[in-house]
């Protein structure tokens, strides 16, 4: 990850928020490079899920949404996380996130050869891929530290939320080390919180839209009344969507503020959910695989019946393996008829939808696939980074960091390299071919430097493929094209050229 978080830095992918003010935690600026790549995922997206399928259309509602939306939504009552401070320190962790655990020793007496178990203090550990570890050095360095005899216990971690009252004083805050500072957990409502207008008062209150989804619920009406669609359809959105996260953290993977592409997709109360849910699955999987996040780094996680909330049927997270562990990035929900039908309630609208080949009217049920922009943009780079070798331009092999990413997702198409600069003809062909290609691509043009580097900048970014203009180009019109990946080097004309493009980028 700090290679990967170096290179967004460097390269002009991922930039801290505000940073010459020191940042702010938990958002995110996309550089020159970063902007066209989460262009690139969101165009690639939309392109697959709207204007390829017949059965989808698109919105994009604004960010501020009447408050009722949120009441409808349960987002006011129950968007909430379990949140602890650490008065001392006053950083605040999420309960669900901050795992401790008793340090039981078992000692022996050797007048009676009885044994006797005794809990003689905790350890804890925010939540990572090696919180176990962690917690059991902690324990460990305890008792050495405490010159505490008797052999150690297998310590049984468990979750902030699922501390006794009695133990909370006993837990040493994550941030000092001692125990004695961590308050109980309380919930955190996480939506940001506006007002509209001159007023400053409760009457005045409104959100930004923690999810994108809401604004397509409360616009189905107006979408069913346009007479463009039949259930079974979805309506998609891409949008901005802002958390006040207590623990943003993994570089962009939680942030406070970020982009989200959803999908309603309204199906009939009693159609096949199972199927239609199973299906989007499978989309999702075989679409990720094709923009270059491998099915080899996925896997699904299907949320635990007891632990869904009461309207929600199923709900299965594509998991993608990254460096700080197996996390999700895209759920799939089916939710039911409950938004819309908590929207009629609140807004006192009908929601029917009348099925004219079933001459029925009923309130649409829902399957609900919504993934972050940020956490595939996160992914990809994840997946594409490699460090291997090739050689420089005397022959001798050095490091090269590639980025493999798919040619969709590039956020530099093609580099046109003129192989020297002091060569006027050989630049002029070169201007040339840059500016016919950019009238369709986002192309490079760098004459610095030796010809291995200007092939390693670009490896670094990304970028499929470079075009070398050389002498062979003035006597017969071809130039080298040199794939990244592979490195291979083969001949090709402008108009081959630009097939291979149009062929890779469609
Ligand atoms: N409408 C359903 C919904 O919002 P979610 O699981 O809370 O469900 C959906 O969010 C997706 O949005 C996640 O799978 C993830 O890709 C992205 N996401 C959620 N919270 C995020 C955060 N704090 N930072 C970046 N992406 C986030």
């Amino acid at each position: 990850m700090d290679a990967l978080v170096s290179l967004c830095k460097r390269r002009g992918f991922i930039f801290p928020s505000s940073d010459i003010y020191g940042g702010l935690n938990g958002f995110f600026d996309y550089g020159p490079l970063g902007v066209e790549m989460k262009n690139n995922i969101k165009a690639a997206w939309w392109q697959d899920f709207v204007h390829r399928r017949d059965d989808m259309v698109g919105l994009d509602s604004s960010i501020i949404h009447h408050p009722t939306t949120w009441k409808a939504s349960g987002h006011v009552d129950n968007f909430t996380d379990p949140l602890v401070d650490c008065k001392v320190s006053k950083q605040r962790f999420r309960a669900d996130q901050l795992f401790f655990a008793a340090v039981t020793v078992e000692t022996e007496s050797s007048a009676t050869g009885s044994s006797e178990k005794q809990i003689v203090g905790y350890v804890s550990a925010l939540e990572s891929d090696r919180t176990d570890a962690e917690l059991l050095e902690k324990a460990e360095t305890f008792k050495r530290k405490k010159a505490i005899r008797g052999r150690l216990l297998p310590l049984e971690a468990r979750d902030m939320t699922q501390a006794k009252p009695e133990e909370i004083p006993l837990i040493p805050s994550p941030a000092t080390g001692e125990p004695g500072s961590l308050t109980p957990p309380r919930s955190f409502n996480m939506m940001f919180q506006t007002y509209i207008g001159a007023l400053r008062d409760d009457s005045a209150v409104a959100y930004l839209r923690p999810e994108t989804a809401q604004g397509i619920f409360i616009n189905f009406k107006n979408v069913i009344d346009t007479g463009r669609v039949k259930v079974p359809f979805g309506i998609a959105q891409v949008g901005k969507a802002f958390r006040n996260e207590i623990n943003p953290r993994n570089f962009t993977f939680r942030s406070r503020e970020f982009e989200q592409m959803e999908i309603e997709y309204f199906i009939a109360p009693d159609a096949d959910w199972q199927k239609c849910h199973r299906d989007w699955i499978d989309a999702g999987l075989a679409w990720l695989d094709s923009v270059g996040v491998p099915r080899a780094m996925l896997s699904e996680f299907t949320h635990p019946k007891e632990k869904l909330a009461f309207y929600s049927k199923g709900t299965v997270d594509i998991m993608f393996k990254f460096p700080f562990g197996v996390q999700e990035i895209w759920g799939f929900a089916a939710r039911g008829d409950y938004d819309l039908a908590q929207h009629q309630k609140f807004s006192g609208k009908s929601m029917e939808y009348f099925d004219e080949a079933a001459k029925k009217r009923y309130v649409p049920h829902v399957v609900e696939p919504s993934v972050g922009v940020d956490r595939i943009f996160l992914a990809a780079l994840c997946a594409g980074y490699t460090e291997d070798e090739a050689p420089d331009d005397k022959g001798n092999l050095e490091k090269r960091t590639v980025l493999r990413l798919s040619p969709r997702l590039a956020p530099v198409k093609v580099a046109v390299l003129p192989l020297v600069k002091n060569k006027p003809e050989l630049v002029a062909v070169a201007d040339q071919l840059h500016a016919r290609l950019k009238r369709k691509y986002v192309v490079f043009y760098d004459q610095s430097g030796a010809i291995g580097r200007r092939y390693r900048r670009q490896d670094e970014i990304g970028t499929p493929w470079c075009v070398t203009i050389d002498f062979d180009t003035l006597a017969n019109g071809t130039f080298t094209l040199r794939e990244r990946d592979s490195m291979k080097q083969e001949r090709i004309d402008e108009k081959a050229l630009f097939a291979l493009l149009d062929e890779k980028l469609a």
